[in-house]
């Protein structure tokens, strides 16, 4: 809800309040917390330093400013005043993807006469998640071209000591690990350079301290850049924005769209989670399956790598249907002549010799009751490639430069219109030939070389990113009913940007059990676990070498959407049936894992676990892990969350092989959140010598005692 008295602006959601002061020099930031009524005297809010809403260079204040522009006077700076505020509907038809429903929006409008700029601020309050959406655009309405050098999409000023930036940090195979850095006296960055949102440093940071956490979020998948900046008079900035090289010349009547940023505000991290969650699953992504339980699929990367041939295949996806599985996903190697990594990015056409018929395997796969998804790079081509060969200038190089390359393969020059056309035209050709019903889409580089013929070297990344949203905009318009995976090796590209798009992300390449608790956990923080593909591969487990049970793995595996990453025909026959149970089990309770409301059960990294409770909390899966053995879990317990407290419970730990068998009790919901769960449930009986334990509860409310 958003109202306003005088020259206050108050935005309200059920639980947070963000109150405003637009006049004549500017706008300032009131509150934002937790909600507050519209007392009588807002102004004891405002301090001897202003909280501005944004800040331009050139001023007294000499941090960094969220808006830096170059003027055609060769001047600097920006003195922006207040003009007015207005209703109305959330801006659409945005060059970039943005978070869409049921939203309040306020529009301020600001303009420094001397340069001929307007700047809109939108806010949109989601009342159904405590989030506020920010959208930001600058005008030039002047006769010659302006050069922005930033632009943020978020500001917020907060007064206070003791606050640290949470950010979520790795690399290949360790994505969004959880780091706090006190904010002090200094500036603290969290920034991408790769051109894309990167497995390094996601968008999604927060601000904390006790009782207060902010949350932030960047609905865009280049480069990032968050920076909180504290200093001696309790005045902390926190900015948000497209981060890396940057210039960008805006012409005499354009308009320029910074990313959208989202904010929230909660008393505690879960709270804060749950907001974030929430505004991704019903405000970010879109289409046929926001909504759809996702299948069970097998995927045979880590079962065949390139290694494979018609019939391998067939083995496979014939062992997958026996276990239950729903789709298989023929990942790569079937196109082009590639055998490995080396060749044939680009060249999108059928390796006959490998897949027997491309169309008729497909076929095949579906006639064994399995939808058929296929892997592509679209974004990419290898220099070995008939592509290549007929379109070196499609490549992002500089063509008479050495370029860097990675994983052996260049980028295409998605910034060009007639690249765009060849990645719609390719990628449609193949789900069209192959009726694919899902479409894992790989990128497995970052940029280096940015360049493209006629596109300033500082506006490059940038017009990459539109290129990118412009060609998913297209197909996922012309193939509504498709299932998209994004993937970056592994989770390089998990953002609101993306999942605009496609509906699920892979999560990491690590699919070790002990580690991908903590690559989940890190990015449930901000994104839906129904986003989150994670999948059952091999023990002794081929990017760590750890040995883990199948039953342990398949437990972790069920904080994100179920799927296997192995050659499950060549499981023995007990596997096999552990695997069959498995799925039958995910599927009957596969609503409440991926559409019930997830827990952190956070004691230590990995130890503890995560919950989904459904939306009458009669029901609840949980997850209790320990990254210890046994030993060094003496006396822990676990506290569930989310459960009813006036509730009794009956508590079910899964049947697994790999634990002794164990009765269900009942007890009360209060009991089991403050009291908690024994760690006595974990005996491993299978293998004492593993590093990470991962027991299953399944809880239904009991009858009520009279
Ligand atoms: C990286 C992905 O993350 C893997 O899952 C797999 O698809 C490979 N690329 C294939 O090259």
């Amino acid at each position: 809800m958003i109202r306003r008295k005088g020259n206050l602006i108050k935005m309200d959601t059920p639980h947070t309040s963000l109150v405003l002061k637009a006049e004549g020099d500017g706008a300032e930031l009131l509150y934002y917390g937790k909600t507050v009524r519209f007392g009588p005297d807002f102004s004891l809010l405002s301090g001897e330093d202003k909280r501005l809403l944004f800040s331009s260079y050139g001023s007294v204040d000499f941090r960094e400013s969220g808006l830096v522009v170059l003027l055609s006077d060769g001047s600097a700076a920006t003195r922006f005043s207040f003009v007015r505020v207005r209703r109305m509907e959330k801006p659409s038809a945005l060059p970039l993807p943005a978070s869409y429903g049921e939203a309040d929006t306020v529009c301020l409008e600001f303009a420094d006469e001397y340069a001929k700029l307007r700047l809109y601020l939108y806010y949109s309050v989601f009342s159904d998640c405590d989030a506020i959406a920010v959208n930001v655009q600058l005008t030039n309405a002047g006769k010659k071209p302006v050069r922005i050098r930033k632009i943020s999409s978020l500001q917020l000023d907060l007064i206070g000591e003791g606050y640290s930036l949470v950010t979520f940090d790795g690399s290949w195979g360790a994505e969004r690990t959880r780091h706090e850095t006190p904010v002090n006296g200094t500036l603290v960055c969290n920034e991408s350079r790769t051109g894309s949102s990167s497995p390094f440093h996601n968008p999604f940071v927060m601000l904390e301290r006790k009782g207060e956490v902010y949350g932030f979020n960047l609905v865009y998948s280049g480069n990032h850049r968050e920076t909180a900046e504290g200093n001696n008079r309790r005045q902390l900035r926190f900015l948000s924005g497209i981060g890396g090289l940057f210039e960008w010349t805006l012409e005499a009547g354009e308009t320029f769209t910074a990313p959208e940023a989202v904010m929230t505000f909660g008393e505690n991290r879960d709270e804060v989670t749950s907001s974030m969650q929430t505004f991704a699953a019903e405000h970010i992504v879109r289409g046929r399956w926001q909504k759809r339980v996702r299948p069970v699929l097998v995927n045979n990367w880590e079962g065949t790598y390139f290694a494979f041939d018609r019939e391998r295949i067939l083995t496979i996806a014939k062992a997958s249907a026996e276990a239950g599985a729903e789709l298989f996903v023929l990942d790569d190697g079937w196109f082009g002549h590639r055998d490995d990594d080396t060749s044939s990015l680009g060249d999108w056409t059928d390796y006959a010799e490998k897949t027997g018929g491309l169309a008729s395997l497909a076929d095949e796969i579906r006639a064994l009751g399995l939808k058929f998804g296929i892997w592509m790079e679209p974004e990419m081509i290898s220099e070995d490639s008939e592509l290549y060969a007929k379109h070196p200038e499609f490549a992002m190089r500089p063509m008479r430069r050495e370029p860097a390359r990675m994983r052996n393969q260049l980028m295409l020059n998605l910034a060009d219109k007639q690249v765009q056309n060849y990645v719609v035209r390719a990628v449609s050709n193949i789900i069209a030939s192959t009726k694919a019903a899902y479409v894992k889409w790989d990128y497995n580089r970052h940029i280096t070389d940015p360049y493209g013929k006629g596109v300033a070297a500082g506006e490059y990344a940038h017009r990459y990113i539109l290129g990118l949203y412009a060609v998913l905009q297209r197909l996922t318009e012309k193939f509504p009913l498709v299932l998209f995976e994004s993937c970056a090796s592994g989770g390089g590209r998990f953002d609101p940007g993306m999942l605009a798009f496609m509906p699920q992300t892979w999560t990491s390449d690590n699919t070790d059990a002990r580690e991908r608790l903590t690559i989940q956990e890190g990015t449930a923080y901000a994104y839906p676990t129904i986003s989150m593909g994670a999948h059952v591969s091999a023990s002794p487990n081929y990017q760590s070498g750890n040995r883990t049970p199948l039953e342990t793995r398949f437990n972790v595996a069920c904080g994100g959407v179920l799927g296997y990453e192995m050659d499950i025909s060549r499981l023995d026959d007990r596997e096999k049936e552990i695997v069959k149970a498995q799925i039958a089990y995910y599927k009957k309770y596969r609503e409440l894992f991926q559409f019930g409301r997830y827990y952190r059960l956070e004691e230590k990294d990995g130890t503890g676990g995560f919950v989904f409770v459904s939306a009458d909390q009669t029901k609840a899966i949980a997850v209790v892990t320990a990254k210890e053995k046994v030993t060094g879990q003496a006396n822990a317990r676990y506290r569930l969350k989310g459960l009813n407290p006036q509730y009794d419970y009956i508590v079910k730990p899964r049947e697994q092989s790999n634990y002794a068998s164990c009765e269900e009790f009942t007890a009360a919901g209060d009991m089991l959140m403050q009291g908690g769960v024994p760690t006595d449930l974990f005996c491993d009986t299978e293998n004492d010598t593993n590093s990470v334990y991962a027991r299953m509860l399944f809880l239904r409310r009991a009858p009520a005692r009279r």
